[in-house]
């Protein structure tokens, strides 16, 4: 196992990680779609602006803790959703949700998982849950439903994925939801055997064949199958009707993501979200899709203090962070560093993950002459790009 004292930057976990993981599995964390203009996009966007910080500001009493809704957290960005955690890292949703408890920031469950909600919830009683709307009404409540039960009480609601993305990098690395036996797949395995042992037989052996548990209130298809087909239901037909219904019947906290238009964001708040989360879903479904902080400040302007703006898509840096602040948002979500930190360290890879970004957090703000990421303002930025 390679030694985590050595990894210094959340950049860092992505090579351990491309060592550890069977290559399929590398390639769905870390891929995106097409030509990954929208990934590349998301880091480039954040290098076209620059700081022009204050001085001798007293920062001695600086905290980057927020406060959303009433709940003060540590740190102004939490972890995204991402599905499939359990494959990548061994019982993964519970290695994340319980390190961002530990730090006291944000986790939230993906829908596409393979852990019960009501398992991880025990873990990390202040998780939000992420769900992509189930085809029809009656499964929508039945799912709204069983997160409530379950003791959520923020829900996010994934709407950028009306139909399913090309993804020619999981067919080009033998990736498929579910995953098909094949002897490649089973050679990709065999060659990364801290992995198959540690994940994947472990998972086998403890808690059985993993099946996706919460994209419905009943379980779903397993993760490795010859012939299952995922159960896709199909959300073309997903409209703001859908969004009406689970804002009647949700009583929690209601944060739209995947929002790119100022205009959607408008009627999310009409709605009644209390949150939106401007997000290209890490460029991973339609590519040449905006970087989302190329389009913060006209949502953050459209919605004014209607809703919460929060932002997610290529934060690596505290720095990215305060960028996004001085554009916009009032919250922010890394995604997959903190999946490959899970894959290769488990839990104690995760809380290093955000303890460093934490850090540089710290650190910016000192020298940017901030005591807090809420002082971050267009002011403070200068374009480069
Ligand atoms: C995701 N993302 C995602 N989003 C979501 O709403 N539900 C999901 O199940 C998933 N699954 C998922 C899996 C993996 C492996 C990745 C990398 C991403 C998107 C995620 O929540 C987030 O929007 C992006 O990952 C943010 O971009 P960065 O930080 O990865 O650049």
């Amino acid at each position: 196992m390679p030694s985590l004292s050595r990894v210094l930057s959340l950049d860092d976990f992505a090579p351990l990680s491309r060592r550890h993981l069977p290559r399929p599995v590398f390639g769905y964390v870390a891929g995106a779609t097409e030509r990954n203009a929208s990934l590349h996009d998301n880091a480039r966007a954040f290098a076209e602006w620059a700081f022009t910080p204050r001085v001798l500001a007293d920062v001695s009493r600086r905290s980057q803790a927020v406060t959303l809704w009433g709940r003060e957290w540590a740190a102004p960005f939490g972890i995204a959703p991402m599905g499939m955690a359990a494959l990548v890292a061994w019982r993964g949703d519970i290695a994340l949700a319980a390190a961002a408890r530990a730090a006291n920031i944000p986790y939230v469950l993906s829908g596409s998982s393979l852990i019960r909600m009501e398992e991880v919830i025990a873990a990390n009683p202040d998780a939000w849950f992420q769900a992509y709307l189930p085809g029809d009404s009656r499964r929508v409540e039945a799912l709204v439903d069983r997160v409530a039960a379950a003791g959520f009480g923020t829900l996010l609601l994934t709407v950028d994925t009306a139909v399913l993305p090309n993804r020619e990098n999981n067919v080009r690395n033998g990736f498929s939801t579910p995953l098909r036996p094949s002897l490649r797949l089973a050679w990709d395995g065999a060659i990364r055997p801290r992995w198959l042992l540690g994940t994947w037989l472990r998972t086998l052996r403890e808690h059985g064949m993993p099946h996706f548990e919460n994209s419905f209130a009943e379980r779903g298809a397993p993760i490795l199958a010859k012939n299952v087909l995922r159960d896709f239901t199909a959300r073309d037909h997903l409209n703001w009707e859908h969004l009406a219904l689970i804002r009647r019947r949700w009583p929690g906290k209601l944060l739209v993501k995947g929002v790119m238009h100022p205009d959607d964001a408008v009627r999310a708040a009409d709605e009644g979200a209390d949150g939106v989360i401007v997000s290209n879903h890490g460029g991973r479904q339609l590519d040449g899709t905006a970087s989302p902080l190329r389009v913060l400040p006209r949502v953050a302007e459209a919605v004014g203090e209607r809703v919460v703006v929060m932002l997610d898509g290529g934060i690596r840096r505290g720095t990215d962070v305060l960028k996004a602040y001085a554009l916009g948002a009032r919250f922010t979500f890394v995604g997959r560093p903190m999946l490959h930190a899970a894959g290769v360290f488990g839990q104690a890879g995760v809380e290093k993950a955000i303890a460093l970004l934490m850090a540089e957090i710290h650190t910016d703000m000192g020298l940017m002459g901030i005591t807090s990421p809420g002082a971050m303002g267009p002011a403070l930025l200068e374009r480069v790009g």
